[in-house]
Protein backbone atom coordinates (compact mmCIF):
# COMPACT_ATOMS: atom_id res chain seq x y z
CA UNK A 1 0.00 0.00 0.00
CA UNK A 2 1.44 3.45 -1.14
CA UNK A 3 0.55 6.19 1.24
CA UNK A 4 0.66 9.96 0.37
CA UNK A 5 1.20 12.35 2.97
CA UNK A 6 0.54 15.83 2.16
CA UNK A 7 2.92 17.54 4.65
CA UNK A 8 4.98 20.40 5.80
CA UNK A 9 4.18 20.44 9.45
CA UNK A 10 5.46 18.73 12.27
CA UNK A 11 2.44 16.10 12.28
CA UNK A 12 2.98 15.00 8.83
CA UNK A 13 6.82 15.05 9.63
CA UNK A 14 6.09 12.84 12.73
CA UNK A 15 3.55 11.00 11.20
CA UNK A 16 5.43 9.23 7.78
CA UNK A 17 8.13 8.59 10.73
CA UNK A 18 5.79 6.21 12.32
CA UNK A 19 4.41 5.07 9.31
CA UNK A 20 8.06 4.25 8.11
CA UNK A 21 8.07 1.30 10.61
CA UNK A 22 4.89 -0.11 9.36
CA UNK A 23 5.37 -3.40 6.96
CA UNK A 24 3.48 -3.07 4.12
CA UNK A 25 3.33 0.84 4.20
CA UNK A 26 5.23 2.37 1.46
CA UNK A 27 5.30 6.18 2.12
CA UNK A 28 5.88 8.97 0.41
CA UNK A 29 5.70 12.78 2.02
CA UNK A 30 4.89 15.72 -0.31
CA UNK A 31 6.71 19.10 0.49
CA UNK A 32 5.49 22.50 -1.27
CA UNK A 33 9.54 23.65 -1.26
CA UNK A 34 9.07 26.93 0.37
CA UNK A 35 11.12 26.10 3.58
CA UNK A 36 15.01 25.64 2.37
CA UNK A 37 16.57 23.36 4.43
CA UNK A 38 13.07 21.12 6.09
CA UNK A 39 13.71 18.52 8.15
CA UNK A 40 13.11 15.30 6.09
CA UNK A 41 11.40 12.53 7.52
CA UNK A 42 12.14 8.65 7.01
CA UNK A 43 10.47 7.35 3.32
CA UNK A 44 10.07 8.96 -0.25
CA UNK A 45 10.45 12.50 -0.66
CA UNK A 46 8.97 14.32 -3.12
CA UNK A 47 8.80 18.28 -3.64
CA UNK A 48 7.04 20.91 -5.43
CA UNK A 49 3.37 21.73 -6.20
CA UNK A 50 1.42 19.14 -8.22
CA UNK A 51 -0.22 21.59 -11.05
CA UNK A 52 -3.50 21.71 -9.21
CA UNK A 53 -6.29 19.61 -8.68
CA UNK A 54 -6.10 18.10 -11.96
CA UNK A 55 -2.02 17.69 -11.38
CA UNK A 56 -2.76 15.83 -7.79
CA UNK A 57 -5.09 13.64 -9.26
CA UNK A 58 -2.65 12.50 -12.06
CA UNK A 59 0.25 11.56 -9.56
CA UNK A 60 -2.05 9.49 -7.45
CA UNK A 61 -3.01 7.53 -10.06
CA UNK A 62 0.44 7.65 -11.70
CA UNK A 63 2.11 7.11 -8.47
CA UNK A 64 -0.62 3.87 -7.75
CA UNK A 65 -1.37 5.55 -4.43
CA UNK A 66 -3.77 3.62 -1.96
CA UNK A 67 -4.50 6.29 0.41
CA UNK A 68 -3.87 9.84 0.88
CA UNK A 69 -3.47 11.69 4.10
CA UNK A 70 -3.57 15.76 4.11
CA UNK A 71 -1.82 16.80 7.06
CA UNK A 72 -0.70 20.02 5.84
CA UNK A 73 -1.24 23.33 7.73
CA UNK A 74 -4.71 24.66 9.01
CA UNK A 75 -3.84 28.00 6.87
CA UNK A 76 -3.24 25.42 3.89
CA UNK A 77 -6.51 25.89 1.96
CA UNK A 78 -5.77 25.88 -1.38
CA UNK A 79 -3.86 22.62 -1.21
CA UNK A 80 -6.21 21.11 1.30
CA UNK A 81 -9.46 21.79 -1.50
CA UNK A 82 -7.38 20.62 -4.51
CA UNK A 83 -6.88 16.97 -2.03
CA UNK A 84 -10.48 16.81 -1.51
CA UNK A 85 -11.33 17.23 -5.08
CA UNK A 86 -8.55 14.87 -6.59
CA UNK A 87 -9.51 12.26 -3.68
CA UNK A 88 -12.77 12.22 -4.83
CA UNK A 89 -11.77 12.31 -8.40
CA UNK A 90 -9.46 9.34 -8.46
CA UNK A 91 -11.70 7.29 -5.65
CA UNK A 92 -8.94 7.31 -3.32
CA UNK A 93 -9.92 7.71 0.48
CA UNK A 94 -8.45 10.69 2.07
CA UNK A 95 -8.08 11.15 5.89
CA UNK A 96 -7.77 14.92 6.97
CA UNK A 97 -4.89 15.67 10.58
CA UNK A 98 -5.72 18.86 11.29
CA UNK A 99 -4.63 20.68 14.46
CA UNK A 100 -6.85 21.75 16.90
CA UNK A 101 -7.55 25.68 16.96
CA UNK A 102 -5.99 27.77 19.90
CA UNK A 103 -8.83 28.78 22.62
CA UNK A 104 -8.40 31.78 24.71
CA UNK A 105 -8.33 31.34 28.40
CA UNK A 106 -10.09 33.81 30.59
CA UNK A 107 -7.14 36.14 31.24
CA UNK A 108 -6.42 36.28 27.05
CA UNK A 109 -6.49 39.69 25.31
CA UNK A 110 -7.35 38.19 22.20
CA UNK A 111 -8.65 39.86 19.45
CA UNK A 112 -10.05 38.05 15.83
CA UNK A 113 -8.98 38.92 12.76
CA UNK A 114 -10.63 37.32 9.63
CA UNK A 115 -7.48 37.37 7.99
CA UNK A 116 -4.01 39.35 7.28
CA UNK A 117 -5.55 42.42 5.93
CA UNK A 118 -7.41 42.39 8.98
CA UNK A 119 -5.01 42.05 11.17
CA UNK A 120 -3.07 44.82 9.98
CA UNK A 121 -5.94 47.22 9.96
CA UNK A 122 -6.75 46.29 13.77
CA UNK A 123 -2.40 47.12 13.58
CA UNK A 124 -2.74 50.57 12.28
CA UNK A 125 -5.08 51.51 15.00
CA UNK A 126 -2.85 49.95 17.89
CA UNK A 127 0.48 51.03 16.80
CA UNK A 128 3.48 51.12 18.89
CA UNK A 129 5.79 47.45 18.49
CA UNK A 130 4.48 44.81 17.45
CA UNK A 131 5.60 41.21 16.93
CA UNK A 132 5.05 39.21 13.77
CA UNK A 133 5.23 35.48 13.94
CA UNK A 134 3.62 35.05 10.48
CA UNK A 135 4.86 33.63 7.32
CA UNK A 136 6.02 35.65 4.53
CA UNK A 137 3.37 35.29 2.20
CA UNK A 138 1.18 37.22 4.77
CA UNK A 139 3.49 40.36 5.28
CA UNK A 140 2.85 42.25 2.75
CA UNK A 141 -0.61 43.02 4.06
CA UNK A 142 1.61 44.96 6.60
CA UNK A 143 3.09 47.20 4.25
CA UNK A 144 0.83 50.22 4.97
CA UNK A 145 1.26 50.43 8.43
CA UNK A 146 3.30 53.42 9.18
CA UNK A 147 2.88 53.98 12.99
CA UNK A 148 4.87 50.74 14.42
CA UNK A 149 7.88 48.84 14.43
CA UNK A 150 7.75 45.48 13.50
CA UNK A 151 9.48 42.54 14.57
CA UNK A 152 9.01 39.58 12.09
CA UNK A 153 9.81 35.79 13.61
CA UNK A 154 10.13 33.73 10.92
CA UNK A 155 12.29 30.51 9.51
CA UNK A 156 13.74 31.58 6.23
CA UNK A 157 13.78 35.70 5.89
CA UNK A 158 12.31 36.23 2.48
CA UNK A 159 14.60 38.59 0.30
CA UNK A 160 12.38 41.53 -0.39
CA UNK A 161 10.06 42.75 2.56
CA UNK A 162 7.73 45.39 1.96
CA UNK A 163 7.09 47.07 5.74
CA UNK A 164 8.10 50.13 6.57
CA UNK A 165 10.13 49.73 9.76
CA UNK A 166 11.13 46.22 10.89
CA UNK A 167 13.55 43.62 12.24
CA UNK A 168 13.86 40.01 11.27
CA UNK A 169 14.20 37.21 14.04
CA UNK A 170 15.20 34.13 12.03
CA UNK A 171 14.20 31.12 14.04
CA UNK A 172 12.25 27.53 13.74
CA UNK A 173 10.25 26.56 16.70
CA UNK A 174 9.63 25.05 19.20
CA UNK A 175 9.85 27.46 21.45
CA UNK A 176 9.63 27.39 24.92
CA UNK A 177 7.69 30.30 27.24
CA UNK A 178 11.55 31.40 28.30
CA UNK A 179 12.28 32.06 25.11
CA UNK A 180 9.18 34.05 24.12
CA UNK A 181 9.16 36.21 27.59
CA UNK A 182 12.08 37.31 26.99
CA UNK A 183 11.60 37.86 23.23
CA UNK A 184 8.44 39.86 24.15
CA UNK A 185 10.78 42.00 26.33
CA UNK A 186 14.02 42.65 25.18
CA UNK A 187 11.52 44.12 21.79
CA UNK A 188 9.27 45.75 23.86
CA UNK A 189 6.50 44.49 22.74
CA UNK A 190 2.87 46.08 23.39
CA UNK A 191 0.90 43.68 20.56
CA UNK A 192 1.82 40.23 19.31
CA UNK A 193 -0.09 38.97 15.74
CA UNK A 194 -0.60 35.19 15.57
CA UNK A 195 -2.43 32.95 12.96
CA UNK A 196 -4.60 30.15 15.40
CA UNK A 197 -2.23 27.65 13.85
CA UNK A 198 -2.62 25.49 16.71
CA UNK A 199 -0.50 22.55 18.48
CA UNK A 200 2.07 22.75 20.92
CA UNK A 201 5.48 23.90 19.02
CA UNK A 202 4.13 27.49 19.13
CA UNK A 203 1.78 28.10 21.80
CA UNK A 204 4.31 29.67 24.28
CA UNK A 205 4.00 32.83 22.56
CA UNK A 206 0.48 32.94 23.62
CA UNK A 207 0.90 32.17 27.80
CA UNK A 208 4.08 34.57 27.30
CA UNK A 209 1.66 37.46 26.15
CA UNK A 210 -1.00 36.52 28.64
CA UNK A 211 1.71 36.82 31.72
CA UNK A 212 3.38 40.23 30.21
CA UNK A 213 -0.97 40.96 29.97
CA UNK A 214 -0.61 41.96 26.10
CA UNK A 215 -3.16 42.05 23.60
CA UNK A 216 -3.03 39.34 20.87
CA UNK A 217 -4.19 39.69 17.24
CA UNK A 218 -5.31 36.64 16.51
CA UNK A 219 -6.24 35.48 13.17
CA UNK A 220 -8.80 33.01 11.92
CA UNK A 221 -8.31 29.85 10.29
CA UNK A 222 -10.03 30.07 6.76
CA UNK A 223 -12.96 28.07 6.35
CA UNK A 224 -11.88 24.67 4.11
CA UNK A 225 -14.92 22.84 2.93
CA UNK A 226 -14.23 18.98 3.67
CA UNK A 227 -14.89 15.90 1.77
CA UNK A 228 -18.34 14.81 3.49
CA UNK A 229 -17.20 10.80 4.21
CA UNK A 230 -13.11 11.66 5.15
CA UNK A 231 -12.50 11.31 8.72
CA UNK A 232 -10.68 14.13 10.29
CA UNK A 233 -8.42 13.55 13.14
CA UNK A 234 -6.36 15.92 15.75
CA UNK A 235 -3.23 13.79 16.38
CA UNK A 236 -0.70 11.25 14.59
CA UNK A 237 -2.04 8.57 17.16
CA UNK A 238 -5.89 9.13 15.69
CA UNK A 239 -4.45 8.95 11.85
CA UNK A 240 -2.48 5.88 12.37
CA UNK A 241 -5.14 4.23 14.46
CA UNK A 242 -7.69 5.10 11.44
CA UNK A 243 -5.02 4.20 8.88
CA UNK A 244 -4.60 0.51 10.66
CA UNK A 245 -8.86 0.09 10.59
CA UNK A 246 -8.58 0.62 6.89
CA UNK A 247 -6.32 -1.85 6.60
CA UNK A 248 -7.79 -4.50 8.05
N1 LIG B 1 0.14 28.48 5.50
C1 LIG B 1 0.83 28.39 6.62
O1 LIG B 1 0.68 29.18 7.55
C2 LIG B 1 1.85 27.28 6.80
C3 LIG B 1 2.56 27.21 8.01
C4 LIG B 1 3.47 26.16 8.20
C5 LIG B 1 3.65 25.24 7.20
N2 LIG B 1 2.93 25.35 6.03
C6 LIG B 1 3.16 24.33 5.00
O2 LIG B 1 3.68 24.99 3.87
C7 LIG B 1 3.17 24.43 2.66
C8 LIG B 1 2.56 25.51 1.81
O3 LIG B 1 1.53 26.14 2.53
P1 LIG B 1 0.57 27.20 1.83
O4 LIG B 1 -0.29 27.79 2.88
O5 LIG B 1 1.37 28.05 0.91
O6 LIG B 1 -0.34 26.20 0.97
P2 LIG B 1 -1.55 26.50 -0.02
O7 LIG B 1 -1.77 27.96 -0.14
O8 LIG B 1 -2.68 25.64 0.38
O9 LIG B 1 -0.98 25.91 -1.37
C9 LIG B 1 -0.51 26.68 -2.47
C10 LIG B 1 0.05 25.72 -3.49
O10 LIG B 1 1.27 25.16 -3.02
C11 LIG B 1 1.36 23.79 -3.38
N3 LIG B 1 1.43 22.99 -2.15
C12 LIG B 1 1.04 23.34 -0.89
N4 LIG B 1 1.32 22.39 -0.01
C13 LIG B 1 1.93 21.39 -0.71
C14 LIG B 1 2.45 20.13 -0.35
N5 LIG B 1 2.46 19.70 0.92
N6 LIG B 1 2.98 19.36 -1.34
C15 LIG B 1 3.00 19.79 -2.63
N7 LIG B 1 2.52 20.98 -3.03
C16 LIG B 1 1.98 21.77 -2.07
C17 LIG B 1 0.14 23.48 -4.22
O11 LIG B 1 0.52 23.73 -5.57
P3 LIG B 1 -0.17 23.00 -6.78
O12 LIG B 1 -1.52 23.60 -6.92
O13 LIG B 1 0.74 23.26 -7.93
O14 LIG B 1 -0.26 21.53 -6.45
C18 LIG B 1 -0.86 24.52 -3.74
O15 LIG B 1 -1.85 24.83 -4.68
C19 LIG B 1 2.21 23.34 3.08
O16 LIG B 1 2.88 22.11 2.95
C20 LIG B 1 1.89 23.64 4.53
O17 LIG B 1 1.61 22.48 5.28
C21 LIG B 1 2.06 26.34 5.82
Amino acid sequence: MRVLILGGTREAYELAERLAEIDGLQVISSLAGRTRAPRLPAGEIRTGGFGGAAGLTRYLREERIGYLINATHPFADQISAHAVEAAAASGIKLLRLLRPAWQAAAEDRWIAARDATEAAELCRREGGRILLTLGSGELDAFANVRNAHFVVRMIDVPEQILLHDYRVVSARGPFDLADEMRLLAEHHINLLVAKNSGGDATYAKLEAARRHRLPVIMIERPAIAQEPQAPVVASVEEAIAALRVMLR
